[in-house]
C-alpha cells in the first residue's frame, strides 16, 4: 500500500504546479484523492472547513470517519501545509546572452539560489551554474526537438536533462524574431514534455495586433496556443506547462520596436485571467500556470506580482542586476 506522503505528493502534481492549492476547496480534493489512492477510503468524499496547520476538519456526514482515517486526514493536512509555504511564484531568470565569462555566471548564479526561482544562462555555463545551485533550478533557453543526428549547433532535450536542466524556455519572442515559426514551437514542447522538461512557453502579440484592440491580441493569442500545443494530451502535462505572458513589444524594452515599453499591471492581469480561461475551455487545462515577462524590473515588480491570478515572472534584464534581482524575488515571495 502507497504511504498517505506518496499520495499526497502525486495528487499534488498531477492537479497543478502548486499555486491553486493555497484554494481551500482544492486542499480538500486533494485530501479526499490522496486518501483514495492509499486505500483509507473507496471514493472520494466531501471534505469540509479545512484549515491549515491543525486538526480542524469534517467529512460528509454519511462518511464513517475511524481512528486510522482520522491520523492519515490530519498526516495530509500536515504535509499540504508544509507543501504550501514552500511554493511562492515562480521567478525566471532568463540571462540570454549573458554575463561574459563563468566567473560571473557563478557569482550571479550563488547570489540568485532561491526556492522557485529558475536560472536559465547560456549553454556555456551551464555545468558551473548547475555545481553551485542548491535552491534554484537550472533552466534551457532553448532546445531543439530531435533526440540525436545531423543538426549542427543544435541541443536535444535529452542532452539538456543529463546536464541538471528542469525547465526549458520555448518560443521566446527574441527567438520567433529570428525565424522561429509556430510549428518549430509546436514540435519542441512536445519534445520537451516528452523527455520529462518542463516548458516554459512564451507567447504574445506583437505592437501591429495590440494596436488594433483586444479582440485582435486575443484572436492572435488564441491561434499561437492552438499551433504551438497542437497534438498534445494536455490534461497528461498539465503540470509540466507554464505559460509566459509577454507581449513583444514589451520585451526587453523595446529592443525590436522603438516604442516599446512595458505592459500595464491591468492591461497583463487581464491577459493573464483571460489566457487561463481560455486554456481551461478549450484544453481542459484546469489551474494553469501563467506567468507574466516584459521589462519587470524593482519598480514594478510590486505591481505586476500582486495580481490576482498571476503565477509569477519572466525576468530579463533585471535578473543580471544582482540587487534589484534579489529585491524582485523578495517581493515575489511576499505577494
Ligand atoms: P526583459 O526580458 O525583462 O529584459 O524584458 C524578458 C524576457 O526575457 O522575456
Amino acid at each position: 500500500m502507497r504511504s498517505i506522503r506518496e499520495c499526497v505528493d502525486s495528487e499534488c502534481d498531477s492537479i497543478s504546479r502548486v499555486r491553486p492549492l493555497t484554494d481551500q476547496g482544492m486542499v480538500a480534493q486533494v485530501i479526499s484523492h490522496a486518501l483514495v489512492r492509499c486505500g483509507g477510503i473507496h471514493r472520494s468524499v466531501t471534505l469540509y472547513s479545512l484549515s491549515f496547520g491543525g486538526s480542524n476538519f469534517h467529512v460528509h456526514p454519511r462518511t464513517y470517519v475511524h481512528g486510522f482515517l482520522q491520523k492519515q486526514i490530519k498526516t495530509a493536512i500536515i504535509i499540504l501545509t508544509k507543501k504550501i509555504k514552500s511554493m511562492g511564484k515562480i521567478i525566471i531568470a532568463n540571462w540570454k546572452m549573458n554575463p561574459q565569462n563563468e566567473k560571473n555566471a557563478v557569482k550571479l548564479a550563488c547570489q540568485s539560489d532561491f526556492l522557485n526561482v529558475v536560472i536559465a544562462p547560456p549553454f556555456p555555463f551551464f555545468g558551473a551554474v548547475k555545481k553551485v545551485l542548491k535552491k534554484a533550478k537550472l533552466g534551457a533557453q532553448d532546445m531543439f526537438w530531435e533526440e540525436q543526428g545531423a543538426y549542427t549547433g543544435e541541443i536535444s532535450p535529452r542532452m539538456l536533462k543529463k546536464l541538471g536542466a528542469h525547465y526549458v524556455i520555448i518560443g521566446h519572442s527574441e527567438r520567433r524574431a529570428l525565424g522561429e515559426t509556430d510549428t518549430i514551437v509546436n514540435k519542441k514542447v512536445v519534445a520537451a514534455l516528452k523527455t520529462g522538461l518542463k516548458v516554459i512557453l512564451c507567447i504574445g502579440e506583437p505592437r501591429q495586433v495590440r494596436n488594433k484592440g483586444l479582440t485582435a491580441v486575443k484572436n492572435f493569442i488564441s491561434k499561437q496556443f492552438k499551433a504551438d500545443l497542437k497534438g498534445l494530451n494536455l490534461k497528461s502535462y498539465n503540470s509540466k506547462l507554464t505559460i509566459a505572458y509577454e507581449p513583444v513589444w514589451a520585451v526587453s524594452l523595446g529592443r525590436y520596436d522603438k516604442h516599446g515599453k512595458s505592459d500595464t499591471p491591468e492591461n497583463a492581469g487581464y491577459m493573464i485571467q483571460w489566457i487561463k480561461k481560455f486554456l481551461n475551455s478549450r484544453f481542459l487545462i484546469r489551474n494553469s500556470m501563467v506567468l507574466y515577462g516584459g521589462s519587470v524590473n524593482l519598480k514594478n515588480a510590486k505591481s505586476f506580482l500582486g495580481l490576482e491570478g498571476i503565477d509569477g515572472a519572466l525576468v530579463g534584464g533585471a535578473s543580471l542586476r544582482i540587487n534589484e534581482f534579489k529585491k524582485i524575488i523578495r517581493i515575489s515571495q511576499s505577494n
